[in-house]
């Protein structure tokens, strides 16, 4: 009888060896510790034991009863863990999950800004062009009537290259290019360009950087852009100057905006003045300027062979970041240039 026991541990604990998933489980559970399951039949052997050997067998069926439901609680805590495990790796595996959408990436706030004022000036028939960051001195300054002794020259507010045009002498006459090589210090430049390759009438505007020595702070920085206009054709008057400004403000700043030019000085404008508009800073209305304008003087016109009798125009350059900043409330033009995403991501 106590044979049986035995037997009956061995083969209870190889048919758990073979189970593999919770259905094998269960077919064991139920075939050997269930209502009608093998132990229930050992039990029922019991009136047939001899009495001398009833209490040892009671002893070990009960033995074996207990190891067997712990067996098969070990097998069912097992089978939880693996399937638990599959199912975690299943998820991160799972190929019909639609994907994340890709994080896109955006244009600077300048370029945004850059890209809306070309539409700006583009509804009023403006065209675009570009011209060189790497200039000579004839389109940074004697063209537009910067004479050599003027203070705008002054190395300590120019980055000139330290070598000259190459192939060019050096003391060939301004008016070929030759001379010094220098970042350009305002978009003007693209006026002569221009002006040096087309017939009038014209009317352009060119964006860019511009480039001079300064400490960096809050408001200035030693590159930053401009925008630069020049309308030229017969009987421009300050009028289509002002109207034009005008127009261009209100379509950047909102309808209500207000534009007054002050009279100011530059060499290549007469009469010439600063722009200011009357916008919110923050602390109520106030007049911010933008940058300079004025009539096309007769000096620029001849250095590049128009006939300032027939000819006359206007132009204009305006700082994009003063722009840029006003209307996004940027606060210090340093956060523009030093590209930290989580200051870019904003705009
Ligand atoms: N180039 C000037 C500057 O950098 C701005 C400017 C003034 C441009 C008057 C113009 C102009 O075209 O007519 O400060």
């Amino acid at each position: 009888m106590l044979e049986r026991i035995n037997q009956l541990e061995t083969q209870a604990r190889e048919a758990l060896q073979q189970v593999k998933d919770s259905a094998a489980l269960e077919q064991f559970r139920i075939r050997y510790l269930g209502a009608k399951g093998a132990l229930k039949d050992l039990m029922g052997l019991m009136k047939d034991v001899p009495a001398d050997q009833k209490r040892s067998f009671g002893q070990k069926a009960n033995a074996l009863k207990q190891a067997l439901n712990e067996a098969f609680e070990a097998a069912k805590d097992s089978l939880n863990d693996s399937r638990s495990q599959a199912s975690s790796l299943k998820a991160q595996l799972d190929l019909t999950e639609p994907p994340l959408p890709p994080r896109l990436g955006r244009r600077h706030i300048i370029t945004q800004t850059m890209d809306e004022l070309a539409e700006v000036f583009g509804r009023m028939g403006f065209d675009l062009v570009t011209g060189p960051e790497l200039e000579d001195e004839r389109h940074n300054f004697e063209a537009l009537n910067i004479p050599p002794q003027h203070p705008a020259r002054d190395p300590l507010d120019n980055y000139y290259l330290a070598t000259a045009a190459p192939g060019r002498d050096v003391s060939a006459s301004a008016s070929s290019g030759g001379g010094l090589r220098m970042l350009r210090s305002q978009t003007s430049t693209v006026q002569i360009r221009v002006m040096e390759k087309t017939q009038p009438p014209l009317r352009v505007v060119s964006m860019g950087r511009v480039y001079r020595p300064d400490e960096h702070d809050a408001t200035h920085y030693s590159m930053f852009h401009q925008i630069e206009g020049l309308y030229v054709d017969r009987g421009v008057s300050l009028v289509d100057l002002n109207t034009t400004l005008l127009q261009f403000a209100q379509a950047v700043f909102g309808p209500q905006t207000q534009v007054k030019l002050v009279p100011s000085y530059f060499p290549f404008t007469e009469p010439s003045a600063e722009m200011y508009v009357r916008i919110d800073l923050g602390k109520g209305m106030q007049w911010m300027e933008l940058g300079g304008c004025g009539m096309v003087d007769p000096a620029v016109f001849e250095a590049v062979g128009y006939d300032p009798e027939v000819w006359t125009g206007f132009a204009f350059g305006l700082g994009i970041e003063r722009i840029a900043m006003r209307r996004h409330n940027i606060t210090d033009i340093r956060w523009l240039f030093e590209n930290d995403v989580r200051f870019l991501r904003r705009f």
